[in-house]
């Protein structure tokens, strides 16, 4: 198994997630490879139902892997002992769910939201007043503390709810669709936040998302297909990516000449390396 390339933040390496429902089996995650520098600004794209969620939850230490590894800020989080992985979820990375009503308590207000973390951490209070203060002024919600969550618009609870992951100053922040039900000017805020988030304490963020001006407003994009890495993207390209045991998901629109099930003749010189579609042997020749 390849070890954690340096500097990075988050390895993963063929990680398996499956869940049990009444009489079968979901198979979310069928080996996942990805590495994720420190202080990258990365966006998972991919359909509903892909495991973007999922591999957030695994990377977050919210689950423990049916299989496979995942590293995170040098820990091994498969195998660290249940006190540790709660300690880990406290300090060493920030959520925002995709349900934007798990994230925030309606009735406290946005100091009281902010400061919650930060108590259960064991912060002391002159720090916490100090660093609530400093997290609404970054968030533009410098008026809002006193104001209760039912009271603020959808993209100040958006942003709030960053604010509020990243109480703790945590090296890794993973956001679920943040912009989801935002408008353009809103998400537009929150992505802002992101990069200033990135930008001023290196935080490392990975943010699941289905827009794709969102996605490319950061530094790579990765898709997740059937519980796979799919493609990765880069300054406006895409890439395939081969998986771990060599599988290489083909882009759309090659699948329009090359549909799941078509053989194709693989020729590989000095320059490109070419897909040449082949009929599929007849019945009677074998
Ligand atoms: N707790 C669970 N119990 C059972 N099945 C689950 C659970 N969580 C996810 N799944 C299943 O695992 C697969 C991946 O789900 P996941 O939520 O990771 O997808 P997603 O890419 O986040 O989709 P979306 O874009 O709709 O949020 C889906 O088939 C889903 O139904
Ligand atoms: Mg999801």
């Amino acid at each position: 198994m390849t070890p954690p390339a340096r500097g990075s933040l988050v390895a993963c390496r063929d990680l398996f997630q499956i869940y049990r429902l009444a009489g079968h089996e979901v198979v979310a995650l069928q080996g996942v490879d990805l590495d994720i520098a420190r202080g990258e600004l990365l966006a998972l794209l991919g359909p509903s139902g892909a495991g973007k969620s999922t591999l957030l939850a695994l990377v977050g230490g919210l689950e423990r892997p049916a299989a496979g590894r995942v590293w995170v800020d040098g820990q091994d989080l498969a195998r660290l002992p249940e006190a540790a992985l709660t300690a880990f979820r406290r300090g060493r990375v920030g959520f925002v769910l995709q349900t934007p009503a798990r994230n925030l308590l309606p009735y406290a207000s946005a100091v009281q939201n902010l400061e919650l973390p930060m108590r259960l951490a064991g912060v002391p209070a002159a720090r916490r007043r100090e660093r609530a203060r400093a997290l609404l002024a970054a968030t533009g919600l410098q008026a809002s503390g006193g104001r209760s969550v039912r009271a603020l618009s959808g993209g100040e609870q958006q942003r709030l709810a960053v604010a509020v992951a990243v109480a703790n100053e945590p090296p890794l922040l993973l956001a679920d669709e943040p912009t989801s039900q935002l408008d353009r000017g809103n998400a537009a805020r929150v992505l802002e936040l992101l990069r200033v988030l990135r930008d001023q304490t290196g935080t490392t963020v990975v943010m699941v998302t289905h827009d794709p001006e969102a996605a490319e407003a950061m530094d790579r994009t990765v898709s997740i297909r059937g519980g796979r890495v799919g493609a990765e993207g880069r300054g406006g390209v895409e890439y395939a990516v081969v998986g771990p045991t060599g599988l290489l998901q083909l882009p759309a629109h090659a699948l329009e000449v090359l549909p799941p099930g078509a053989r194709a003749l693989v020729e590989v010189g000095d320059g490109p390396v070419l897909l040449h579609p082949v009929e599929p042997p007849d019945e009677a020749s074998r």
